[in-house]
């Protein structure tokens, strides 16, 4: 490809174990990365040399044993602001993404939070703005049941708001600190926001300086329209589960067509499908692991999911014999038929079985995409996803840890720089730099800016 102005963004989404429920039994892999603080200095360092663009970790508020054979890494792991100001502490370029979740927390708490981040970070830290998928969050935080959309949103709407005029608070040089006078801090650059809304009543000002980012980038992944409504008014970056490259480019376009509404420029927003590469020397060699992950698996082989994925009902029929006809599908057939071709190219043959397709579909359950091949396959896939506007970029999820990034980061990266897709060097130290964001200013400046002309 010739090299364009338009760069890809990387970013690795943390699964200690790896995206793959079986990533932890390979003979290779790390079992107990999540609370190692070497492994995870590792990897974002590992992440660093290569250029990425962040290290992103997911959180949820609730967990329970029954998760392990199907999500190992998100039954337990670490806190995660906690975490990201280890890693701050030993990186200096990466950005470093949080989760934190606006149905259980105040948003004081979040912007003093987030704030001190950025500032142990070195304006390196963004905030992924998430409202729980897990409902079983509510039986941890003394509320009978976890709220409805609607409310959810209403909530984080007002959320991040106050967060924002929280992080205003005080203007870039309210701090002086002039020895000589005595002054230490210019008592007009400090804002009170008063904040009286429907769910929050926050006085301000923070007890934090005004960020390094002056703002911190906010990033989301919901699929409602209150989310994408969210996303498109706030986001720097949306997060998406995507399998097929045509509702891909939609949900791409789509989400960039409601920012004018927010007088925004569509280039200010990311769009950042989940991927999951199985990548080897060689396609067979690629293959031969993906066959190694699924033969890990641990399951019953319950087809009833699947059934339901695909709109055919499987229960009954043998696992080593031929799928049924797909028309039968009561879903598109013509998706169903890709998310079948998907599972062929992983597999390596047309015409698979009934536990093929089971295999393909339990990797890719959460809703990434999972490619198997070469370096240069994995890149092609890549490639066209970008060149095609289904995405600015990649949420990388490597299948088994760390092996499984390692490869991606010896092999795929390079082709991508090789195709002047990638980055070899960062041009800025701060989150908004590697994505050619602007700093913006202070509310409260500009307010009393336009106040005094
Ligand atoms: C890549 C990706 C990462 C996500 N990470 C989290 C997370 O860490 N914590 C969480 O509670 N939800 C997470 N979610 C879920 C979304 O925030 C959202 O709740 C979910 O997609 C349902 O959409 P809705 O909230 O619009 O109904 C993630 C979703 C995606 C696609």
């Amino acid at each position: 490809m010739s090299s364009s102005q338009r760069q890809l963004h990387l970013g690795l989404f943390l699964f200690s174990t790896g995206y793959h429920p079986a990533g932890w039994r390979l003979p290779e892999s790390r079992t107990d990365g999540a609370f190692d603080p070497k492994f995870l200095h590792r990897v974002a360092q590992q992440l660093e040399e290569a250029k990425f663009d962040f290290f992103f970790l997911g959180d949820a508020l609730a967990s329970s044993a029954d998760m392990q054979n199907m999500f190992p890494s998100q039954m337990v792991r670490l806190e995660p602001f906690t975490m990201i100001a280890s890693i701050a502490a030993v990186t200096e370029k990466i950005g470093l993404i949080v989760t934190a979740n606006t149905t259980y927390a105040e948003p004081y708490h979040i912007a003093r939070l987030t704030a001190s981040l950025d500032y142990l970070s070195g304006g390196r830290t963004a905030w992924n703005v998430v409202t729980g998928a897990d409902a079983r969050a509510a039986l941890n935080f003394s509320r009978e049941k976890h709220w409805d959309n609607t409310k959810r949103y209403d909530y984080a709407d007002e959320f991040v708001k106050v967060v924002k005029e929280l992080w205003d608070s005080w203007e870039d040089d309210a701090l002086v600190r002039d020895k000589e006078s005595g002054v230490f801090v210019d008592e007009s650059k400090v804002h009170a926001i008063h904040h009286v809304g429907e769910h929050f009543s926050v006085a301000g000002p923070l007890n934090v300086a005004r960020p390094p980012q002056g703002q911190l980038p906010l990033l989301s992944a919901g699929t409602s329209e209150r989310s994408q409504e969210l996303g498109a008014q706030f986001s720097s970056a949306i997060f998406t589960g995507q399998i097929l490259i045509e509702q891909a480019i939609e949900f791409y376009a789509g989400i960039k067509s409601k920012l004018t509404k927010y007088n925004r420029n569509p280039d200010e927003l990311f769009i950042m499908p989940g991927l999951v590469p199985l990548v080897g020397r060689t396609e067979a060699e690629a293959r031969a692991k993906y066959l190694e992950l699924s033969e890990l698996l641990v399951t019953d082989f319950n087809l009833a999911p699947l059934s339901g994925r695909i709109g055919i009902d499987l229960t009954g029929l043998p696992l080593d014999g031929p799928l049924p006809d797909l028309s039968l599908s009561t879903h598109p057939v013509h998706e169903v038929q890709q998310l079948v071709r998907l599972a062929e190219l992983a597999s390596g043959h047309e015409d698979i079985s009934v536990r093929e397709l089971f295999y393909y579909f339990t990797a890719t359950a959460r809703g990434h995409l999972l490619i198997v091949g070469d370096p240069e396959q994995i890149a092609d896939h890549m490639e066209e996803w970008f060149v095609r506007r289904a995405a600015d970029g990649f949420n990388i999820c490597p299948p088994y840890m760390p092996g499984g990034l390692d490869l991606f980061i010896e092999l795929v990266v390079p082709v991508l720089q090789r195709r002047g897709l990638f980055r070899t060097e960062y041009e800025g130290s701060t989150f908004r730099e590697h994505f050619g964001l602007a700093r913006p200013d202070n509310q409260f400046t500009r307010t009393s800016a336009l106040q005094g002309s």
